[in-house]
């Protein structure tokens, strides 16, 4: 161990699918290289509540399978005053930590970016948030599995779509992002893909379900990110309505059983991957750093510059892509 002693884990935001997994690598990759490890609570509020535990391997037995986090999460606005953020260091102090994991979105990375600029506790941010929306990671810990839970979720309702010949608006979650839309849209064959990235108006959607109707289509299916300009599925279907009305119409929001289940595969070895790779991070002695996935090597881009100078870009292929195969 470097002369970071004691590494506290934290998960912070919305959950997501594959924190577990991360939670469980940072306990045992801590333990393993002789340090002690704590859990901090509901995030930045359990930081300022003083609500941590010590935590051993046993602590996290059997959770690589579960969805959510044990360490429960919440949204903290004390956290952004110099009050809450003293309150927590002291708390932090208290405990003898020394040094943070951090499991997040960009407001996580934000408030792990103030905090150790302030105070001298290193941080490492783990990109936790099914969204997608992260410069620096190919993919955050989390989006795997939630694009499959659409996935799974559209092929339910397309038996339904073809069974009474309609046409469905699903609204998927991520935030300002399309990434789950994208991918989901793709995956499950949807006839069109509406995306914040992307200024597609009500007129062209019309024109691609008219192209459809006119070849016999007896159904189709129309993935909207809820970051959509038009609005939301509602709002979409209903101006789609007004001036196309070939098929019966249905919405359906499919909300927060995104967030849930069980991590894939991929999200598992993917939160493994990056606890262990924050924790030698930290005994590496390197700070206020993301660790990402990058064609499939784990590496660090300081938070700054994930955080101001660059933004996640939707891959082109996917979107050219999306609208031919359609
Ligand atoms: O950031 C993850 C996310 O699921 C977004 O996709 C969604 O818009 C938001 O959280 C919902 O937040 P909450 O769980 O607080 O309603």
């Amino acid at each position: 161990m470097s002369k970071i002693k004691k590494i506290a884990v934290f998960t912070s935001g919305g959950d997501a699918p594959g924190m577990n997994a991360c939670i469980r690598a940072v306990v045992r990759t801590t333990l393993y290289f002789g340090g002690e490890v704590a859990g901090i609570k509901q995030g930045y509020q359990g930081m300022i509540d003083d609500n941590i535990v010590e935590l051993d391997r046993h602590s996290v037995s059997n959770i690589m399978q579960l969805g959510g986090t044990i360490l429960k999460t919440a949204r903290c606005l004390a956290f952004r005053t110099e009050e809450g953020m003293e309150t927590a260091y002291q708390n932090l102090k208290k405990h003898q930590i020394d040094a943070l994991v951090a499991i997040g979105g960009d407001g996580t990375f934000t408030g792990a970016e103030r905090f150790s600029a302030k105070y001298d506790i290193p941080v490492i941010c783990v990109p936790g948030t099914i969204d997608n929306d992260l410069y620096g990671s190919d993919f955050t810990l989390g989006f795997d599995t939630a694009t499959n839970t659409v996935i799974e979720a559209i092929d339910k309702i397309r038996d339904t779509a073809e069974s009474h010949d309609r046409l469905f608006f699903i609204e998927v979650m991520g935030r300002d992002a399309g990434s789950i839309a994208l991918r989901a849209g793709i995956a499950g064959g949807a006839e069109a893909i509406m995306l914040p990235e992307k200024d597609t108006g009500i007129q062209d959607l019309i024109h691609k379900l008219e192209e459809g109707a006119a070849k016999k289509k007896s159904s189709s299916i129309v993935i909207v990110a809820e970051g959509d300009k038009n609005g939301g599925a509602f709002a979409v279907a209903k101006k789609v309505k007004e001036k196309f009305d070939f098929y019966d119409t249905k919405v359906t929001i499919l909300g927060h059983l995104q967030r849930g289940g069980s991590p894939s595969s991929f999200d598992r070895i993917l939160g493994s991957r990056m606890g262990f790779a924050a924790v030698k991070a930290l005994l590496n002695n390197e700070n206020r750093k993301m660790v990402g996935l990058r064609s499939n090597e784990i590496v660090l881009t300081d938070l700054r510059e994930a955080l101001t100078e660059h933004e996640f870009k939707l891959e082109e292929d996917l979107l050219e892509m999306s609208t031919i195969l359609a």
